[in-house]
């Protein structure tokens, strides 16, 4: 507009354009204020570039956010309690976590008072374990809550007698999770790994985030340099340039390995939270009958930049045999062809 400017716009009118101006102006100048204030909390320390990341992920979400009158969230929200003790009930039930989360609904939430920054889907990776998606669950829902994060949980369950696929599954989470939602943020998520620290957000950032840094079973250390297992984030973009997770990897162990070299052959980095954050406890069990060691592992990680252009989200094929909507969470249930 600026220039062309019809000659009959009243003087009141043009007044009230001055006005509106100067409002955004100084609307512009406090949220600016804003978020330098949030900078300088003192306990914890968030990158900077997190909060100008969260901030663009938002501006992305523009059509919906200027739909809605409410206030974008700030990224630290004051519900934030930071570590607490987590209780293991040996008798807990499904329907006990459905009450204590009556604002959850087929598997997703979103903050009733203010605009959530990103919209993030968790992937869970699922095959028999049910107490430790039970036990995940009813921490993870609170949790993701006094996050005020606009989210959906996706478990994906694979059927049949083939060797578990970590990674196949988290790139069907992926594809099937878009198919209802344009999600901004994918959380990567083992069951059996259960958060802390609700400073640890699970938000995307400018690049890829490893949220594990350590766990009780290795004393709170990173597993190894490198290590990007466990829990990680990426976004919808990130994710979908690296052509998502091998689809080779059959058994334990290799698949995040080739997803950090896949990070690293786009020039992108890793980001981690401080070790006090980025805390977990692991839910003991032994390791499973059908996810056996993966012993072709070290030759597959050879090959990652000879192969992930076709090998990938764009390769990856599976039978759908149900999507659930359960009221605490999104069962995909699929198999897989050995062979393909
Ligand atoms: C970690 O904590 C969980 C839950 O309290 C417990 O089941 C597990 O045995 C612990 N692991 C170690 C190595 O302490």
């Amino acid at each position: 507009m600026g220039i062309n400017f019809p000659l009959q716009l009243s003087y009141k009118f043009r007044l009230l354009l001055l006005f509106a101006l100067c409002m955004m102006v100084i609307g512009w100048v406090t949220s600016s204020y804003l978020v330098a204030a949030f900078q300088e909390i003192p306990k914890v320390k968030i990158f900077n570039r997190t909060i100008i990341w969260t901030t663009e992920l938002a501006s992305s979400n523009k059509a919906s956010m200027t739909k809605s009158k409410l206030k974008k969230c700030p990224l630290l929200s004051p519900h934030l309690r930071g570590t607490r003790k987590l209780i293991f009930k040996s008798d807990l039930t499904w329907g006990e976590v459905q009450t204590e989360n009556p604002k959850v609904q087929k598997g997703r939430y979103h903050p009733e008072d203010c605009m959530a920054l990103q919209r993030v889907a968790i992937l869970i990776p699922h095959r028999n374990r049910e107490k430790h998606l039970l036990y995940l669950l009813k921490h993870l829902h609170p949790f993701l809550q006094r996050q005020q994060v606009d989210y959906g949980i996706y478990v994906i369950h694979q059927a049949g007698d083939d060797k578990f696929n970590r990674a196949r599954l988290l790139n069907v989470g992926y594809l099937e999770a878009l198919k209802e939602e344009n999600w901004d943020c994918f959380i990567f998520h083992d069951v059996d790994l259960i958060p802390e620290n609700d400073l640890n957000l699970y938000m995307c950032d400018v690049h890829p985030k490893h949220l594990v840094v350590g766990r009780n079973s290795t004393g709170y250390r990173l597993r190894y340099k490198g290590y990007f297992g466990g829990v990680s984030a990426l976004t919808r973009d990130q994710f979908y340039m690296v052509n998502g997770f091998s689809n080779n990897y059959w058994g334990w162990g290799g698949e995040d390995d080739d997803l950090r070299i896949r990070v690293e052959i786009h020039g992108m980095k890793i980001s981690r939270p401080p070790p006090s954050i980025g805390k977990y406890t692991m839910i003991f069990h032994t390791r499973d009958k059908g996810n056996e060691e993966n012993s072709e592992r070290m030759k597959l990680l050879k090959q990652v930049s000879r192969v992930w252009q076709t090998d990938g989200l764009n390769s990856c094929y599976y039978n759908l045999l149900s999507v659930k909507h359960n009221p605490l969470y999104i069962n995909i249930t699929v198999n897989f062809h050995v062979t393909s």
